[in-house]
């Protein structure tokens, strides 16, 4: 008998998809898609809810216990809260979370709670109403100020605040961020830009490991670890009530303890974010595959996952953007 586990070749085990539901996105953060970009994916090639549930369901079987809903921004895909029930009830699976720019996150806040989404990480450069339009391409700071409140009181906890930190953009922003989430209970994850497609490549690399060091020291944080923290680490307050993660792909990978694949809204799996590896499940769904042969076929694209990224030693490498991956 196979064991119910899905174990690389590298040793890791994988627990953790994360499936983009779209494409798509109302925002062009220039770290991620280029303005006036159009390559996106044709409608027919989009994994409907059946196939999607069919495949979440084949990987939970072999011991995937996370899945997290991303983007593109996943709020656009119509009826995601009804989705997001599906694969909630899932047998398996034991965390459901997403990723969205809350643009549209105060209507959908009460729906996905309600479908037993567990968790929210929003994406939050700046405070600043002039620079979340640079840096993210639309004047978009009070609606998801909004998006972040109706979170909140539809009992979301914790809620994550992504940022992704930029020399000459918002690295001055970094403390008024912390002071943020402090006040407001959020968790901060300081995110390093990667290369991704033409645009992570023009993003303003920050080293994030003396802005740790300076938090750690300014206030008196400590190592802590949380659930399912992957490859960010993470520093708290003694008192516990604050959290910052680091998610450092450039200063410092984590690669030997990834746990994650990602598939695209086609149904492609990619190995690795910094890599080309990927294996195809929209053939097989479509092509009346049974679910034993779904389940070999996601042993056998386990079995590509590469052992690193090389951001730092490659960095021109890879033409995909985030928005294709999936976030
Ligand atoms: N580098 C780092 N993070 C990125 N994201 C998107 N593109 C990049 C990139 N090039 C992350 C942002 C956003 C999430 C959806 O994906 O943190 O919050
Ligand atoms: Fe949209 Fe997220 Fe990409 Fe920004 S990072 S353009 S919000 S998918």
């Amino acid at each position: 008998m196979s064991s119910p586990s899905l174990i690389d070749r590298f040793g890791r085990r994988i627990e953790y998809v994360r499936l983009s539901v779209t494409d798509r996105c109302d925002l062009r953060c220039s770290y991620c898609m280029p303005e006036g970009f159009t390559g996106f994916e044709e409608p027919e090639h989009w994994l409907n809810f059946d196939e999607i549930e069919r495949l979440v369901g084949a990987f939970a079987r072999l011991g995937v216990r996370h899945l997290r809903l991303t983007g593109g921004e996943p709020l656009l895909r119509r009826d995601i809260a009804g989705l997001a029930a599906r694969l909630a009830a899932l047998p398996g699976l034991t965390d459901l979370s997403l990723s969205t720019n809350a643009t549209q996150l105060e209507r959908h806040a009460r729906a996905l709670k309600a479908a037993g989404v567990t968790r929210l990480n929003v994406s939050l450069d700046s405070l600043q109403q002039a620079r979340v339009e640079k840096i993210n391409g639309r004047d978009v700071l009070a609606r998801v100020m909004r998006g972040l409140d109706a979170a909140r009181d539809a009992g979301f906890a914790p809620i994550k605040l992504n940022m992704v930190a930029m020399a000459g953009e918002n690295d001055d922003e970094i403390d008024a961020m912390v002071a943020f989430c402090m006040e407001r209970g959020f968790v901060l994850r300081l995110i390093e830009a990667m290369p991704m497609g033409d645009t992570g490549r023009n993003a303003h690399y920050l080293d994030l490991q003396p802005v740790r060091a300076r938090l750690e020291k300014q206030f008196g944080l400590i190592e802590t670890s949380q659930p399912g923290a992957g490859p960010a680490r993470y520093l708290g307050a003694p008192d516990g009530r604050f959290n910052v993660g680091f998610i450092t792909p450039l200063s410092q990978h984590f690669c030997e303890s990834c746990n994650r694949v990602r598939v695209s809204v086609d149904g492609t799996a990619y190995l690795c974010l910094g890599q080309d590896e990927k294996f195809e499940f929209r053939p097989l769904l479509r092509g009346g595959a049974s679910d034993a042969d779904l389940e070999a076929a996601i042993r056998e694209a386990i079995e590509l996952k590469p052992e690193r990224h090389e951001f730092r030693e490659a960095p021109g490498k890879i033409l995909r953007f985030m928005s294709m991956t999936g976030g």
